[in-house]
């Protein structure tokens, strides 16, 4: 080998640094003195082969390799130097000395909230489903009652794709495809982001988590809808967590509702969360409208269902008493590692 370029002379350094990463006894470290610090060795023998280069070349390379000898040489002595402390063993290694900690990730605080939300209504029974975030007109409106022109659309401000598509403002689309794939009983669930074109504040973002719910089959009747929340409530919250259900508007169910938990802070008694009402509204729902049913292929004469939608990113406001929404999404590790 010649090593008449400084290319050369780096890749001798990878070399010498390859073998001497190597090393593991007395042995194998005299063998490296003798290959690359010896009197015979490789970077005296440098020198030898350096006749052939003009003057400035030889000065350069001369140089260079002199600092490696030098660097490989200081390198070999401190290891020498460290090992005898341990009995001249390994030159500079310690397998006991602890290694280098490094972060671990966590799942995001909505992440968190979704999954224990999905895992309680997993374990009553309900199937998860997903849709697509673009999603058409039809089933994000039309379907679910409220054709074009409804005034209801405006409770949802919407971003549209173009006449036919939207980026869905709800989970409740998912509900008419669930229908149209599955025969009653239905038990579904469908956690996912939801996209509405309202100012961004701390009450409200252009994206969000809702996780809605569907229940379909013979008889089912607006007591299974209150059992069914109420244990849900009393899984999520608290076990004696009580709940409260008001009249309420929606064009896909009829009757409709809204359910308030009891203040999980202040249990009731009035507190900065709760706003001193006791109460705390976390959910929308009610009884399938039949018309929905319909949109769905499912005869409303034999059957009856109920729904429910609720906010992932609300719940986890008033779960951790946060007062920004805008935090859920900027990614701030020093917010994100208090969950
Ligand atoms: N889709 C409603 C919303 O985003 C929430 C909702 C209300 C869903 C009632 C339902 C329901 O399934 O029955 O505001």
């Amino acid at each position: 080998m010649q090593y008449n370029t400084l290319e050369s002379i780096d890749a001798l350094r990878a070399a010498a640094a390859a073998e001497f990463q190597a090393i593991v006894g007395d042995a194998d470290a005299e063998n490296f003195r003798v290959k690359y610090l010896g009197k015979k060795g490789v970077l005296r023998e440098i020198m030898k082969t350096l006749g052939n280069v003009s003057p400035e070349e030889r000065k350069t390379l001369g140089a260079a390799a002199n600092a490696l000898r030098e660097e490989i040489e200081s390198r070999f002595n401190d290891a020498r130097e460290q090992s005898k402390g341990d009995g001249g063993g390994d030159p500079g290694f310690d397998p006991a000395l602890p290694g280098f900690p490094f972060p671990s990730g966590s799942l995001h605080p909505l992440a968190q909230i979704r999954n224990h939300i999905v895992e309680i209504l997993a374990s009553m029974g309900f199937s998860i489903a997903y849709g697509p975030e673009v999603e058409s007109d039809y089933n994000n409106f039309e379907a679910l009652n409220m054709p074009p022109l409804h005034p209801a659309r405006d409770m949802q401000d919407t971003f549209y794709i173009n006449e036919k598509a939207v980026l869905r403002t709800h989970t409740s689309p998912v509900q008419i495809r669930v229908m149209k794939e599955q025969k009653p009983p239905i038990r579904a669930i469908m956690p996912g982001r939801v996209y509405r074109n309202e100012e961004v504040s701390a009450r409200s973002y252009c994206m969000f988590y809702q996780v809605e719910g569907l229940f379909v089959d013979k008889n089912v009747s607006f007591a299974d809808l209150k059992g069914t929340l109420l244990a849900f409530s009393r899984r999520f919250f608290d076990e004696n967590t009580k709940i409260k259900i008001r009249p309420s508007f929606f064009p896909f169910t009829e009757p409709s509702v809204e359910v308030d938990v009891e203040c999980f802070l202040c249990k009731g008694k009035g507190c900065g969360i709760c706003k001193h009402s006791g109460w705390l509204e976390i959910l929308g729902a009610g009884m399938v409208h039949p018309s929905v049913l319909k949109s769905g292929g499912i005869d409303p004469e034999i059957y009856s269902g109920f729904a429910f939608g609720m906010g992932v990113e609300r719940i986890a406001l008033l779960k951790y008493g946060i007062d920004d929404i805008r935090l859920f999404y900027e990614n701030d590790v020093r917010f994100l590692k208090q969950f």
